[in-house]
């Protein structure tokens, strides 16, 4: 059997990693099965990869888990997809409580329906006192939306726009304290961004890997984990500037 990668240091890991969980469907339907067993499938890959990421030392995990785009599913999907995600807080929230975990959401909450919204919050209030790992959940999430909505809540608030630069930008997004993601990691092979955090993966390190979501789990994650410890991030600089060699 192949040696499992190990975890990288943890200087080297990333603070944030933010993942588009994709594939599910396929993942049913080369088995002949229908979609939603694909989703179900998928819970058990976030399960696996938010232990991970915790074990790892990782800070914050944003997982895209229904996009503003997903409304447009078939209504059958939709509900199914709420049903696991009431479920997966229903089961999951006293574990990630024990565990240090806080459970957070962004994206267009209003639209969810009651009884989802209902469960988030609880998970949410449940979990305020998580302190080792933020596991954010974009839901009814469009980056698009999140800058619109920042934008509206500046001008709301009456900013000039001679006031208005990164840092108070930043102020108005679902969740300013929450520093850009470190990685973005894609699964099923698609070479997109598909409207997420738009605004924060500005210089985000990006791994795309062909694997279907709900056969990404705990190997799959330090393999990427273990890509980005070996990267090097230059922000816009040049390798010397970074080297701390002067330059200019
Ligand atoms: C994309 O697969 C995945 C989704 C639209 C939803 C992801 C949701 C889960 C993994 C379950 C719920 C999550 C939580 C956190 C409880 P796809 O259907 O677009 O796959 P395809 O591209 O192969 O059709």
């Amino acid at each position: 059997m192949a040696t499992p990668t190990p975890l990288p240091p943890r200087t080297q890991v990333p603070r944030h990693v933010a993942i588009i969980m994709d594939g599910n469907g396929r993942w049913a339907r080369r088995r002949g099965w229908n979609r939603v067993r694909g989703h179900r499938a998928g819970i058990d890959s976030v399960r696996a990869v938010v232990r991970e990421a915790r074990a790892a030392g990782v800070r914050y995990l944003t997982l895209f888990a229904f996009s503003s785009e997903n409304w447009g599913r078939p209504q059958r999907e939709i509900a199914a997809l709420m049903g696991l995600l009431r479920r997966f807080l229903r089961v999951e929230v006293p574990d990630l409580k024990r565990n240090g975990v806080r459970v957070r959401a962004i994206g267009e909450l209003r639209r969810l329906p009651p009884r989802a919204l209902e469960a988030v919050r609880w998970a949410e209030d449940e979990t305020r006192e998580g302190r080792d790992l933020d596991l954010i959940l974009a839901l009814s999430y469009g980056g698009r939306d999140e800058i619109l909505h920042a934008v509206r809540s500046a001008l709301a608030e009456g900013v000039r726009p001679e006031e208005l630069d990164e840092a108070r930008f930043r102020g108005f997004l679902y969740a300013p304290d929450v520093p850009d993601p470190d990685l973005l990691i894609r699964t099923s092979g698609e070479m997109r961004i598909s409207n997420f955090l738009l605004w924060q993966l500005a210089y985000t390190e990006l791994y795309v890997t062909p694997t279907l979501w709900p056969e990404f789990r705990e190997a799959q994650f330090r393999e990427a984990l273990a890509d980005y410890a070996r990267r090097e991030r230059r922000f816009g600089l040049t390798s010397e500037q970074l080297a701390g060699g002067g330059g200019g």
